[in-house]
């Protein structure tokens, strides 16, 4: 078996050694050094090339390094016929989980003000909060989403869901869903935690009618895809105290450019694409399963649905 392994701006030493520890004897092909192209069984690709993966004739899937997909469908040129698999790994849903906690309770728990008050020398306590009377909604409730709602709620938020399909196994959240919904599940949100993937659906979704469902003082934490957030939007209702601030993580372009003005806002908090970094260890675990499912015929998990778009 032959597979190529693409990883844009990565390391690849501890991806081969943990790739060769799950899979045995392949052959892992480091891209661009593939001398028959028609040998390459998978791809393992984050950001590859575009125009690149229609050249490999006996491809049996692509795998995605990460829970997106969208550094591969959005080349024109993706060969169709080739199943896309999606990441799922536990240590990389896990991380999501703290970022997302930390800001959270950076919002809920007034940590955010304490900065402010720090350079003031002042000793100002503010009261305790309930974590039951903050309403957290989670926008995306596939794998991940899910990990992060459950995690919230085993801390006692108060937790709503919202996704673009109507989806089953919800028991422990309010789940409101597509678009007719999305009113009623913004309008009484605290805490608003986007994790959708980007499609043609979700793209520029939160934008300044979205946004103002919103109740006023709500906070948003963004970890799903840039594109689905409409930045001007977003700034001019933080300007106008309608939003009271907004955890960032991932952004229209990226790297953020250096004029753009998230960077100097006073209440957006920036981290660089970080939520949720990978663990060569336990994703090449995820992606061997993965091929292995593959090789004996069956359903790879998740397995990327063009209709959905995710
Ligand atoms: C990261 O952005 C991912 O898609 O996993």
């Amino acid at each position: 078996m032959a597979i190529l392994l693409s990883l844009k701006d990565t390391d690849l030493v501890p991806w081969v050694e943990a790739l060769n520890n799950e899979l045995g004897s392949v052959d892992l092909c480091l891209y661009p050094k593939v001398e028959d192209n028609s040998i390459i069984d998978y791809a393992i690709v984050w950001k590859h090339p575009y125009g690149d993966l229609k050249n490999y004739p006996n491809l049996k899937a692509i795998l995605s390094c990460g829970a997106g997909v969208d550094h591969i469908v959005d080349d024109p040129d993706y060969p169709r016929s080739v199943p896309i698999v999606r990441l799922y790994d536990e240590k990389l849903s896990q991380d999501m989980c703290l970022y997302t906690l930390h800001w959270v309770l950076h919002f809920h728990s007034d940590y955010y003000q304490y900065n402010n008050l720090q350079t003031q020398k002042n000793w100002n306590q503010k009261p305790f909060k309930l974590p039951e009377k903050c309403h957290i909604g989670v926008m995306g409730l596939g794998v991940i989403g899910k990990d992060i709602a459950d995690t919230l709620i085993s801390f006692d938020f108060k937790v709503s869901g919202w996704g673009a399909t109507k989806k089953p196994d919800m028991e422990l959240l309010t789940y409101y869903y597509g678009e007719t919904q999305i009113h009623d599940f913004l309008s009484s949100i605290d805490i608003l935690i986007n994790v959708l993937p980007l499609t043609t659906t979700t793209s520029n979704l939160l934008s300044e009618n979205t946004l103002r469902l919103l109740p006023k003082g709500s906070f948003i934490i963004n970890i799903g895809r840039g594109g689905i957030v409409n930045e001007a939007d977003l700034i001019m209702l933080l300007d106008e105290g309608h939003l009271m601030g907004a955890a960032l993580d991932v952004f229209a372009t990226e790297p953020l450019p250096e004029n753009n003005p998230l960077w100097s806002h006073p209440k957006v908090y920036i981290t660089p694409h970080i939520a949720g970094q990978n663990n060569p260890q336990s994703a090449a675990m995820a992606i061997a399963k993965n091929i292995r499912r593959l090789e004996n015929g069956e359903e790879p998990f998740p397995l990327y649905n063009p209709e959905k778009g995710y």
